[in-house]
């Protein structure tokens, strides 16, 4: 078996991670001493908070936990340091402290033009451009690669119309690979005891984070695997190491984390590395490296059969199965599992719901 290191070691273009996990921008990087506190627990990057021509002022509140798996909605803007700090004393000193950072520069071309080369020469290893608008992300993109020759991620938008029909455009303008995704919205929430919207963004919207997420952003990264061969950042909901093996099948070459790090704090990475390396034991794999992008040659085979699989002495009589079943077809219980033929329409909402995985609907010649 391979140490644990060469396990999760990560080559992106050129830099060499010590974890594919990368800090997405957010308030976890918002100076030098949040860079260096997430390498030393275990980052194989860092990308800086969005850094634009003028510092942020962000609306009171702009951040807020909205469900019980901390889903956030954020009104959160760009760095509240000016950028010309960031060249003069956060980038060197991460760097200088070992630290792999990613500039992230927003909004126009006219602030790439700005910020790119002076983050480059304070020691950003790539830069990553984000863009609220599709249209200008190509403008941003040529700008930049006119400026370096160093990676340029083009960070995208679940909010666009098609992202992956602009990813294959900035391919041909020189990108070198995708940071997927941004949070999503406009959302709204209201706090029904002041009346007032629970972030205070403009109209009171904000842009939603976290676990609700990851279906959306899922159903992205293996469109542009499938569409394009550079290499993607997968950010979106990723909590768990289920997360992280799921979000690698799908084709995320680095595995990107904003909220999830800043629910349960910056210790929780080397807790999350530790478990992704058991479950890649428990499933049998040696690396990350060998599973990614196996979603889309698996998507393109024959769909399978599926058959019912059921665990007596996993079985907790809950009941939660017996609910779900919107035909009355199935009972499952103390007695065991029961099923009338006639009336299962094979949906699979039983074994889903299933706390304890007692009963689950499967591919034929796949068992729990
Ligand atoms: C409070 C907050 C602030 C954020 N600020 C930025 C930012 O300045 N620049 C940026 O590109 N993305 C920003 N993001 C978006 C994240 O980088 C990430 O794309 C998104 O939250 C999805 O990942 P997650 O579900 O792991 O949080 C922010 C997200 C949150 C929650």
């Amino acid at each position: 078996m391979a140490t644990e290191e060469k396990r999760l070691e990560t080559i992106l273009f050129d830099m060499h991670l010590q974890s594919p996990f990368i800090l997405g921008s957010g308030p976890l990087c918002h100076d030098a001493n949040s860079l260096i506190a997430a390498h030393k627990n275990g980052a194989g990057a860092v990308v800086t908070k969005t850094l634009r021509a003028n510092p942020a002022i962000n609306p009171i509140p702009h951040i807020c936990s909205v469900s019980k798996d901390k889903t956030l909605i954020n009104a959160e803007k760009w760095s509240e340091l000016p950028y010309q700090t960031w060249v003069d004393t956060e980038i060197p000193k991460a760097c200088e402290s070992g630290v792999i950072v990613i500039a992230s520069i927003g909004h126009t071309p006219e602030e790439v033009q700005l910020i790119a080369p002076l983050v480059l020469q304070a020691g950003a290893k790539a830069l990553e451009l984000v863009s609220y608008d599709e249209r200008t992300m190509l403008d941003m993109v040529c700008k930049a690669r006119k400026l370096t020759d160093r990676p340029i991620l083009a960070k995208l938008s679940p909010n666009w119309n098609a992202p992956e029909t602009l990813a294959l455009q900035l391919e041909t303008k020189g990108v070198s690979g995708f940071t997927a995704m941004d949070s999503v919205g406009p959302v709204l929430r209201i706090d029904i005891h002041t009346r007032r919207p629970l972030v205070e963004g403009e109209n009171g919207r904000g842009w939603l984070s976290g676990p609700a997420i990851k279906p959306i952003i899922l159903h992205h990264i293996a469109e542009l695997a499938f569409q394009t061969n550079l290499p993607i950042i997968g950010l979106g909901g990723i909590e768990t190491a289920e997360d992280v093996i799921e979000m690698t099948m799908a084709g995320a070459q680095a595995i990107g984390l904003c909220s999830s790090l800043m629910t349960h704090g910056l210790d929780y990475l080397p807790l999350l590395i530790r478990r992704t390396l058991e479950l890649l034991d428990l499933l049998g794999y040696a690396t990350l490296a060998e599973i990614q992008g196996v979603f889309l040659s698996e998507i393109q085979k024959e769909r399978p059969s599926y058959h019912f699989q059921f665990t007596q002495e996993k079985c907790i009589g809950c009941n939660l199965c017996n609910l779900a079943c919107p035909y009355g077809a199935q009972y499952t219980g103390k007695s065991g599992f029961s099923l009338k033929k006639n009336l299962c329409h094979l949906c699979g909402l039983c074994g889903s719901v299933c706390p304890t995985k007692a009963l689950s609907f499967l591919p034929t010649g796949a068992f729990l």
